[in-house]
């Protein structure tokens, strides 16, 4: 009969191909049991959205077979990790990951991108919820095609629910005119402060948050308000957009926030008739950033009235066109992004296992968890940004 220490070594050869850590080491072996050679257990993944389950899952299987066990009973489950320091933060203790969609430019297609990365995550069965920090020109809800603002209970903003996202915006609180928000930087970042704090987020796994272009408050606010999983850099492929979607890159490296990677939209134009692919704004710009900077590339939306029409009808392309080549590109970006979250998450819990496990360096965070104490620094560093 097959020993759990045969099952477990086995299982160790099972290598996560994004965390590049074994299964077993990893923690994602759960409940195991052996009678009569049946062996049951449940492999627990970082995200329900990663890029490589079926992998892993073959993987496993073929190592449990590898010793002579015909009768496996696997379940196959998700656990997302946190990636970033909670203990730190008293603001949302919920949230296991905050993600920020940031451009260098104006109109590459963020918020398409943030409203269906957060669908998209949705429908892999992760809890998910989406915050417009664009208060000036707020587009999320027209996107979702919701109305009504959201009900307040116990104090606290009742989010919005739809196609299983939390939302919050200023669309919701603006009267139902066209008129546009005109509000100074503290008052700006006075609202996004409060969408962090006074919104009933509840559990979430991932809190995406749709940043204005460019550089200013609303980005800075987040970044130093509370720690953030990382930055997605989204960018159109031509120069004039690469450029500044750079800035935005040496922006959040100042602020230490990790880069996530680097979507490109609007990549190319699927021709209808001969099935080529025109590149109407160039080749490449996404890639050329990936190695310039270092950071991982993500993929690539194409151009698509779908798309457009998506979002103007309330109807966003994942949900209006679900079996479409364009969702299936978003759905792809959707688990590169987990896994990459995933990676920032266990890098971060190494460190601050290896944090803990030395008694000096234990002191400095002690000294350095007072929340106060970590805006401060982030503030001084963030004038020899602006
Ligand atoms: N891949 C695409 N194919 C076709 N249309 C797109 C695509 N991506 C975005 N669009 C359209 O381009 C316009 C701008 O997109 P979006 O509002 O997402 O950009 P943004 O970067 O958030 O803009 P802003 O900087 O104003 O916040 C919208 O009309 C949107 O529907
Ligand atoms: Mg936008």
């Amino acid at each position: 009969m097959v020993t759990v220490d045969q099952v477990m070594s086995s299982l160790k050869k099972v290598v996560d191909p994004e965390l590049h850590k074994d299964i077993v080491s990893m923690g994602m072996i759960k409940d195991l049991s052996i009678n009569d050679n049946k062996v049951s257990f449940t492999l627990e993944l970082t995200t329900p959205a990663c890029p490589f389950n079926s992998e892993i899952e073959q993987d496993v299987r073929n190592a449990i077979s590898s010793i002579g066990v015909s009768d496996l009973d696997l379940k196959v489950t998700a656990r997302v990790m946190e990636g970033r320091s909670i203990s730190l933060d008293e603001l949302l203790p919920g949230v296991k990951n905050i993600i920020a969609v940031a451009s260098g430019k104006g109109g590459v297609g963020k918020t398409t991108v943030a409203v269906n990365l957060a669908i998209a995550l949705s429908k892999t069965g992760a809890k998910v919820g989406l915050l417009d920090a664009d208060i000036y020109g707020p587009s999320v809800p027209l996107m979702f095609g919701l109305k009504d603002s959201p009900q307040v209970v116990d104090n606290k903003i009742q989010p919005p629910v739809s196609e299983g996202v939390k939302i919050i915006s200023m669309g919701f609180f603006y009267e139902q005119s066209q008129q546009a928000g005109i509000y100074r930087g503290p008052i700006i970042s006075g609202i996004i402060k409060q969408f962090l704090t006074d919104v009933n987020w509840g559990e979430l796994d991932y809190l995406i948050i749709d940043l204005p272009p460019g550089t200013g408050d609303a980005p800075l606010t987040v970044a130093q308000t509370i720690p953030i999983t990382g930055i997605l850099v989204v960018t159109t492929p031509q120069e004039v957009a690469m450029n500044v979607a750079v800035k935005a890159i040496g922006m959040f490296n100042k602020l230490n926030v990790p880069i996530i990677g680097v979507v490109e939209n609007m990549s190319y134009l699927q021709c209808p008739d001969c099935n080529s692919q025109i590149h109407i704004f160039g080749k490449g710009g996404g890639q050329k950033i990936s190695q310039q900077y270092n950071v991982p590339f993500l993929g690539e939306i194409p151009l698509h009235t779908q798309i457009m029409e998506g979002s103007d009808i309330g109807k966003p392309i994942t949900i209006s066109q679900p079996e479409s080549l364009q969702t299936s590109a978003i759905m792809k970006i959707a688990k590169n992004v987990a896994g990459r979250v995933s990676v920032i998450a266990a890098e971060l819990k190494q460190s601050e296992e290896s944090e803990n496990s030395d008694s000096e360096n234990d002191k400095t965070i002690q000294s350095g968890s007072n929340p106060e104490a970590e805006v401060k620094v982030q503030t001084t560093e963030s004038k020899n940004v602006i």
